[in-house]
């Protein structure tokens, strides 16, 4: 099972979800994560972003940003994007068959609340720490849901 998480830049919300739900997903689940611009490819996550991960025992650190490429819409199972623009982008990209794997990652998360993650991008550390706190709330839902499911299916066959 292949998890890609995608926002913008791939320097900071989506670098902290791939690690995040590494830490949450067993050994046959592959998680990586994109961006919907090149802008900062090939670059190291935003320092800001590698510090809240460490400050929680996390090393993001030598991830480095890549836009997403079509191959990813084959490649990937299941496709979480930040916001709604990245869901917009990434949706156009998409061929038609692989339109399904795609959803908003904050989306049905239990509350009526926000249905994106925010870009704290142009914030300080408080809004780093936010964001890692509403990526590792949804990580463990969707974390737990994806292993139940992964568990039932080796179980029938
Ligand atoms: P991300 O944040 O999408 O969470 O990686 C951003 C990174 C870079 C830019 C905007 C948001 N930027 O404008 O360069």
């Amino acid at each position: 099972m292949k998890i890609l998480m995608v926002c913008l830049g791939n320097i900071c919300r989506s670098p902290l979800a791939e690690g995040i739900m590494k830490t949450k997903l067993s050994g046959e689940f592959f998680v990586d994560s994109a961006g919907t611009i090149s802008m900062h490819e090939g670059e190291h996550p935003d320092k800001r972003a590698v510090k809240t991960a460490s400050h929680h025992g996390i090393d993001i650190s030598k991830q480095q940003s890549r836009p997403i490429t079509n191959s990813d819409f084959e490649n990937f199972d299941l496709i979480y994007c930040m916001d709604r623009k990245v869901y917009q982008d990434v949706m156009s990209k998409a061929p038609y068959e692989q339109k399904q794997k795609i959803s908003l990652f904050l989306e049905a998360n239990g509350s009526n609340s926000d249905t994106e993650v925010p870009d704290p991008y142009w914030g300080d550390m408080k809004d780093f720490e936010h964001v890692f706190q509403l990526l590792d709330n949804r990580c463990n839902t969707i974390a737990q849901q994806l292993m139940t499911e992964f568990s039932a299916i080796k179980n029938s066959k």
